[in-house]
């Protein structure tokens, strides 16, 4: 993070836990924390504590969006796009958010991060890859926030010691999606509100781009980007007349394998562009994309003893919303 350092964020790192045996965390400089149960250490990179492996299998989203760091944030568009998505999909108010302990889990970029902190929330972020600079680039000015670089598999926190649990559009990019939706709710406190949406499967129609994943998310991030790049441009305008053709929109759209905006409120042709490069690649590039079945996802809450669940379907999504 890049505001100066303050008394209260020198010693944030004591609410951590150490991911590996849950001991408690000192500093030994600015830059390494270690467990005091342990002895195993953590690197702190910038300001922000990594509990991870510099380089995993989530690299294209540390690629994309430090390309993109700003590209998606309301601040930056002036259109509210992630905070009339996280109002709808989660049912809250802001006013239920101010003062709450929030974890934002696969915070990327952290359009949701900017959105939480204006809203007041305490709010804390997690993400797997390098997106964590991202973030903090963007959102470090706010004194209401601290980012984590860690796994969801493994958060470096006490139990049960957040209010609400928001999580979206990273799951179904989890090697082991099920592990990944459970090991979620470990920080959640009972009675703890959570919204995590996951891609729906079955998908309505297949896609294009489930035929290219397989040999697009071998390629280094850096190749497949420059491609992409080459490419949407050029198949753009393509796509958003198949997308404005009401008869031929469920079909024929998904031959083009790039992905448009038109239906957000963006009208600025550089923004729409540059959603369309950075969405394309994010369809292409990810290690992983396991949909996931409204029966599954209703199963693991039950497991989980999951109160007040609602599985919505909102386009290719499923929104699992709930108390915990
Ligand atoms: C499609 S992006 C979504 C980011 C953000 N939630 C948004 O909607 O803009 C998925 C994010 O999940 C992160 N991710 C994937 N696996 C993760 C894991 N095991 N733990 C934490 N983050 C993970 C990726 O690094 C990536 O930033």
């Amino acid at each position: 993070m890049t505001r100066p350092e303050t008394s209260a964020a020198r010693h944030w790192h004591e609410t951590l836990r150490c991911p590996r045996c849950r001991g408690g965390l000192c500093r030994l400089s600015a830059e390494l924390l270690c467990c005091t149960a342990c002895g195993a250490s953590y690197p702190v990179d910038r300001g922000v504590p990594r509990f991870v492996p510099e380089d995993g299998y989530a690299r294209s989203f540390g690629y994309q969006w430090n390309r993109h760091r700003l590209t998606r944030l309301d601040s930056f568009t002036g259109v509210p796009v992630s905070r009339d998505r996280l109002l709808a999909e989660s049912g809250w108010r802001p006013e239920d958010l101010r003062g709450v302990r929030v974890l934002e889990a696969g915070s990327g970029a952290g359009r949701f991060t900017e959105v939480l902190c204006e809203m007041g929330a305490l709010v804390t972020s997690v993400d797997i890859s390098s997106a964590v600079h991202a973030n903090a680039a963007s959102n470090g000015r706010f004194p209401n926030l601290r980012l984590v670089q860690a796994s969801v598999y493994d958060l470096p926190f006490e139990e049960e010691s957040f209010e609400v649990l928001v999580c979206l559009g990273v799951v179904q990019h989890t090697p082991d999606v099920e592990r990944a939706f459970k090991a979620l709710f470990r920080c959640l406190r009972p009675g703890g509100r959570f919204c995590v949406d996951v891609y729906a499967a079955p998908v309505a129609y297949p896609h294009l781009r489930q035929v290219l994943r397989p040999f697009t998310r071998r390629m280094p991030p850096a190749r497949l980007y420059a491609l992409v790049e080459a490419v949407v441009p050029r198949l753009l305008p393509l796509a958003r007349r198949l997308g404005r053709t009401p008869k031929a929109r469920p079909y024929l759209t998904r031959l083009v394998p790039v992905a448009t905006h038109d239906r957000l409120g963006l009208t600025d042709p550089a923004t729409l562009l540059a959603w369309s490069v950075l969405d394309t690649f994010d369809w292409l590039s990810p290690r992983y994309e396991r949909p996931q079945t409204r029966r599954r996802l209703r199963r693991w809450a039950a497991d989980l003893g999951l109160r007040e669940v609602a599985v919505e379907r909102r386009r290719g999504l499923y929104v699992v919303r709930g108390v915990k």
